[in-house]
């Protein structure tokens, strides 16, 4: 949580359900009632409704400093809302099954790190012994395919195979919730496209709720099943075929933006065929 270890607000204590719509099952992981983010005086986004419930996909989108990190912080629990309320689900962050992976790891790379040692720093708080910790170190490692590479030193690894022990280090955990900060920012196609092919298959096969924040409309359409458009401190949230319109696009990133159906990538995650995000090109500017 290196990332939102700056952020100027204490820690939010888990506030009650402020009319929860749900009750039992139907309640939400993580809700937002007219809440008002940001720093001091800087409000970065105003009346945030928002309910991310278990098994849910979610894709926060939107430009540089739109505030997606902000809410991310919130999420944690590092950040208080200046107004509104943010509801946590206490059972799932008191056993600590919420795992994080940050948009910028701020270590010191001087240091020489394993990637055993690496991963293994995922379970700080966690109670496991040796052998648990072995085992379910082998696991995550085989999950994102670094097996080999356990006694590296994790400096020494290729951007992508970096964002992969960053994943692993936040599996270890074994989360309900994964929020992950545009982990795929800077990778090469099959690199990133590993790394979201894992969250795939954790969340459809062990029903893992994903937060994800990405620049991608390609990575939404394929992997969403809800999504978060972030611009001029608005945010526009809830079911993909119903938020991500042209019209909210084009809003969003300030460019014509082409929705097409049923090219290339498909709509994954179990979704019917409906209106989604251009799959192949991201944005089309208009002439
Ligand atoms: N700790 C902080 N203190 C004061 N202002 C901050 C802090 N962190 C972020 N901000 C400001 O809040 C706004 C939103 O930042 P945030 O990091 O949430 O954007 P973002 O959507 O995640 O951007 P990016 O896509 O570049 O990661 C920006 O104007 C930023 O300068
Ligand atoms: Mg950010």
């Amino acid at each position: 949580m290196s990332d939102s270890a700056s952020s100027s607000a204490p820690a939010a204590a888990a506030a009650p359900a402020p009319d929860a719509p749900g009750h039992g099952s139907d309640r939400p992981l993580f809700a937002l009632r007219q809440a008002s983010l940001g720093y001091g005086r800087h409000i970065v986004l105003r009346d945030v409704d928002l309910e991310v419930h278990a098994g849910e996909f979610w894709c926060l989108l939107g430009p540089n400093g739109e505030g997606k990190t902000t809410l991310i912080k919130t999420l944690l629990g590092a950040l208080r809302p200046r107004r509104g309320a943010a509801y946590r689900d206490p059972e799932m962050f008191r056993r600590g099954r919420v795992s994080y992976v940050p948009q910028r790891l701020e270590l010191n790379p001087v240091l020489p790190t394993s990637v055993r040692e690496f991963v293994l720093s995922g379970l700080v708080g966690v109670k496991a012994d040796a052998t648990r910790r072995r085992g379910r170190l082998e696991r995550v490692l085989s999950l994102v395919g670094l097996t080999g590479s356990v006694s590296r030193n994790y400096w020494t690894l290729s951007g992508g195979q970096r964002q992969r022990a960053m994943v692993a280090r936040a599996l270890i955990r074994d989360p309900r919730l994964l929020v992950i900060d545009e982990p795929t920012a800077g990778l090469d196609f099959a690199a990133a496209r590993a790394v979201l092919d894992v969250l795939e298959d954790l969340h459809k096969t062990y029903g893992v709720t994903i937060v994800f924040v990405t620049h991608e409309l390609a990575t939404a359409q394929r992997y969403a099943s809800h999504v978060a458009l972030f611009r001029g401190g608005v945010v526009t949230a809830g079911a993909k075929a119903q938020v991500a319109t042209d019209q909210a696009l084009e809003r969003t990133f300030g460019v014509p933006v082409s929705v097409s159906m049923g090219q290339g990538l498909g709509l994954g995650l179990g979704q019917g065929p409906g209106p989604g995000l251009a799959s192949g090109t991201e944005l089309e500017a208009g002439a």
